[in-house]
């Protein structure tokens, strides 16, 4: 029997309830700060991903599907999507004013990684970018956007743990220091580390393994040679997240995995998903449209690990609400017509109702709608025709009585015996 492939899922059921409730809340956030969607597609030659994430990074190195198409073109199904909205933007002319341009995108990401909890080989992201403007304020927009979205969740425990990763200008004199310190131990660093160091020493510090991590103890750090207008920006950022009451904490060693980012860099992890799991990840990439090819123009965004939200908020809040949905069982050819028709009157009203098509008798229709948990059954038989009613059954207390056909729409929305007890998804 065929099995999905390896770090690939189906995604139903309670999960996919998740799924469905956090983009829907997404959308209408995104929409609030008036963000656009953008979709841009599976596959992205393999340049845009070489030149924007970067040579030096383990996305690049270890971890992409690339291959050669049929064509001859050197592809890469994404591993992350700010390079292909960026080479999206450029190529549609999204620059050509300077006015800001607000974009978000929901779909499916690919990383070749080692199989883990919480780490799949296609995970969802949902993400927002902001281009054309370099300020903290912008910044903080987008993070209050990200954390308020987060907390109607129902996600309490939020702590953003920020850094400043400086500019391009200020960078060489850290990398002379940080080169100095990794020179000094260099043995106690694994073969990859010493790779990294000739490439982006940045990258040393985001290596896994510990005992990497225990020769970094006491490393140089980034912070301390930002020049000036960083050290403004960074100040002003913390103001106005202090201002708005976003909680933060200041992490001097947190450089993110991919190689576009300037001055602001942030991660929201979680204890929820156990070691040290990260569940949104962003910064500042103020040089990523230029290297890719267009003009001059900053950006600002952040991706949500769809597959780990959905973990996390089943942990926190148990299975997301279900709509309930009555089901019409008619019984005989004449109620089955008319059950046709009044299914038909209900959606265009706007109403949830399953249609028995079976042709089942009561017995066995009733037994089919206790097993799949229906609390309302709705039945229609020659009887109930002849009276202009339908009789409504509560399955779980055993309840019935009759509705008049014409009030059905009425009953549904405010309920006879407490129907509804819908719990919206809203
Ligand atoms: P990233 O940190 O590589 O950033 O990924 C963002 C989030 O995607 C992670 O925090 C995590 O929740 C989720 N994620 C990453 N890899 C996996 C995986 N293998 N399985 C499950 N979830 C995963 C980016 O991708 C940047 N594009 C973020 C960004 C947007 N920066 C600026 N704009």
């Amino acid at each position: 029997m065929a099995q999905s492939v390896k770090g690939m899922r189906d995604l139903f059921g309670k999960e996919m309830r998740w799924f469905q409730r956090i983009e829907d809340t997404a959308r209408r956030a995104f929409e609030r700060h008036g963000y656009q969607e953008i979709r841009t597609p599976i596959l992205e030659e393999s340049e845009v991903f070489h030149r924007s994430v970067g040579e030096g990074s383990d996305i690049v190195n270890k971890e992409m599907y690339e291959f050669t198409d049929r064509g001859g073109r050197e592809v890469v199904m994404r591993p992350e999507n700010t390079a292909g909205v960026v080479r999206a933007a450029i190529q549609h002319q999204f620059f050509a004013s300077s006015d800001p341009r607000l974009l978000y995108y929901i779909g499916p990401m690919f990383r070749y990684e080692r199989m883990q909890a919480g780490r799949y080989r296609q995970f969802w992201q949902i993400g927002a970018e902001t281009f054309g403007v370099a300020t903290p304020d912008a910044e903080v927009e987008s993070l209050v956007m990200l954390h308020d979205f987060l907390r109607e969740l129902g996600l309490r425990q939020l702590e953003f743990s920020i850094n400043s990763v400086g500019t391009p200008e200020c960078r060489p004199a850290f990398h002379a220091a940080f080169r100095a310190f990794f020179e000094s131990r260099a043995e106690a660093f694994c073969e990859d580390c010493r790779r990294r160091i000739q490439i982006n020493p940045m990258r040393v510090l985001d290596c896994k393994n510990a005992s990497c991590q225990a020769a970094l103890e006491g490393h140089p750090l980034i912070t301390d040679h930002l020049d000036e207008d960083s050290r403004a920006h960074h100040g002003r950022l913390k103001l106005l997240l202090d201002r708005l009451g976003v909680p933060y904490r200041e992490n001097p060693r947190l450089v993110r995995g991919l190689d576009y980012y300037t001055r602001t860099a942030f991660e929201i992890l979680s204890s929820d998903l156990g070691a040290q799991s990260a569940l949104v990840g962003g910064g500042r990439y103020d040089g990523l449209v230029k290297q890719l090819g267009g003009p001059d123009v900053p950006g600002f965004g952040w991706s949500i690990g769809l597959d780990r939200l959905a973990t996390v908020l089943q942990q926190v809040a148990g299975d997301a609400p279900e709509p309930e949905v009555p089901l019409l069982i008619p019984m005989g050819p004449r109620a089955s017509e008319r059950a046709l028709v009044l299914a038909r009157e209900l959606w265009e009203a706007g109403h949830p109702v399953r249609l028995e098509t079976r042709g089942l008798n009561l017995k066995k229709a009733l037994a089919t709608a206790n097993r799949q948990g229906v609390r309302l059954a709705l039945l229609l038989g020659e009887g109930e025709l002849d009276r202009g009613v339908v009789a409504a059954k509560f399955l779980d207390t055993g309840a019935q009585e009759d509705w008049p056909l014409a009030d059905l729409p009425n009953r549904l929305a405010t309920g006879g015996r407490g129907w509804p007890q819908v719990t919206s998804t809203s």
